[in-house]
């Protein structure tokens, strides 16, 4: 790339990666990148007023998307990191077109990952309604083995689910379980949790589909990923901080407190504040 993000390339390593989701469950992707690149800063947005993107059209997610990706460019971010799952199956193709800056998905890494550890090439995928009608899994997927067989299942209710913290409570098993069965007569042996918000039921749905199946985790894959990315490109920060927490700031549309109870509750460290903005002004 020849210019990176108007910022000389000397600010361009200490510069933060800009995060966003369509509200709370994209810190699943932001928390593991504090975890593998404890250096590098955050600049988080989630789109708490517009949520959610899971049920909403190719179009409404690409103007949301593109939106978003001018906020984060005025935050002088190095890299922007789509941590929705949604709006990486139904953005990330055209906002990569338009804005001269790194863009990375959450896909492409778990479809990766998946694709390399199934054996019997039996995939499920389970996600928002338009990530699974989007079918872009099952392109990358069969783009890294087309004799792969993927099998989608839509599993909506799983967002509401974990936002009320029932994360192991017998309603939400006996949910997990409807979803599942029928994923588990296809006899898959690999399962990517294709939504930001799955990773939190990780162990309800491993004690569903038992231990044989291998569940990947599309937020952990992006961090490393991400770390791919930033040592391609020359832009890892390698300044280090005094102070774990330093650089992480966030910002949301709508009803920030409750973003900041939830962040709370699943991050490493505390968010001391969170900033409204009016992201339609973007
Ligand atoms: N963040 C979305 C995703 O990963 C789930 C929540 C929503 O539907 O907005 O697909």
């Amino acid at each position: 790339m020849s210019e990176k993000n108007e910022l000389g390339r000397e600010n361009l390593c200490q510069a933060p990666v800009g995060v966003f989701d369509s509200g709370v469950g994209g810190l699943t992707v932001a928390r593991e990148i504090m975890r593998n690149l404890p250096d590098e800063k955050i600049v988080y947005f989630g789109d708490t007023a517009r949520l959610p993107y899971g049920n909403k059209s190719k179009d409404t997610v690409i103007r949301y998307s593109r939106q978003i990706i001018r906020f984060l460019k005025t935050q002088q971010v190095k890299a922007i990191v789509i941590a929705c799952n949604t709006a990486s199956a139904l953005a990330l193709e055209e906002v990569e077109k338009e804005f001269d800056i790194p863009i990375l998905g959450v896909l492409k890494p778990g479809a990766r990952v998946a694709a390399s550890v199934t054996r019997n090439k039996k995939v499920g995928v389970i996600g928002t309604e338009s990530t699974i009608n989007s079918h872009m899994y099952d392109r990358f997927i069969q783009a890294q083995d087309p004799e792969i067989s993927v099998y989608g299942k839509a599993c909506p209710l799983f967002v509401s689910l974990v936002e009320e913290g029932w994360l192991k409570d017998p309603v939400t098993e006996e949910v997990a379980r409807r979803y599942l069965d029928e994923l588990m007569r296809q006899g898959i042996d690999s399962l990517i949790l294709g939504c930001t918000h799955y990773p939190l039921l990780r162990s309800l749905v491993q004690k569903i589909v038992g231990e044989k199946v291998t569940l990947v985790n599309p937020a952990y894959e992006t961090a490393k990923e991400l770390e791919r990315l930033l040592e391609r490109e020359g832009m890892q920060n390698h300044a280090g901080k005094a102070d774990p927490a330093e650089g992480y700031r966030f910002f949301v549309s709508d009803a920030a407190d409750k973003f900041k109870n939830f962040a709370n509750s699943i991050l490493p460290y505390d968010i001391e504040t969170t900033r409204k903005i009016n992201i339609e002004e973007y």
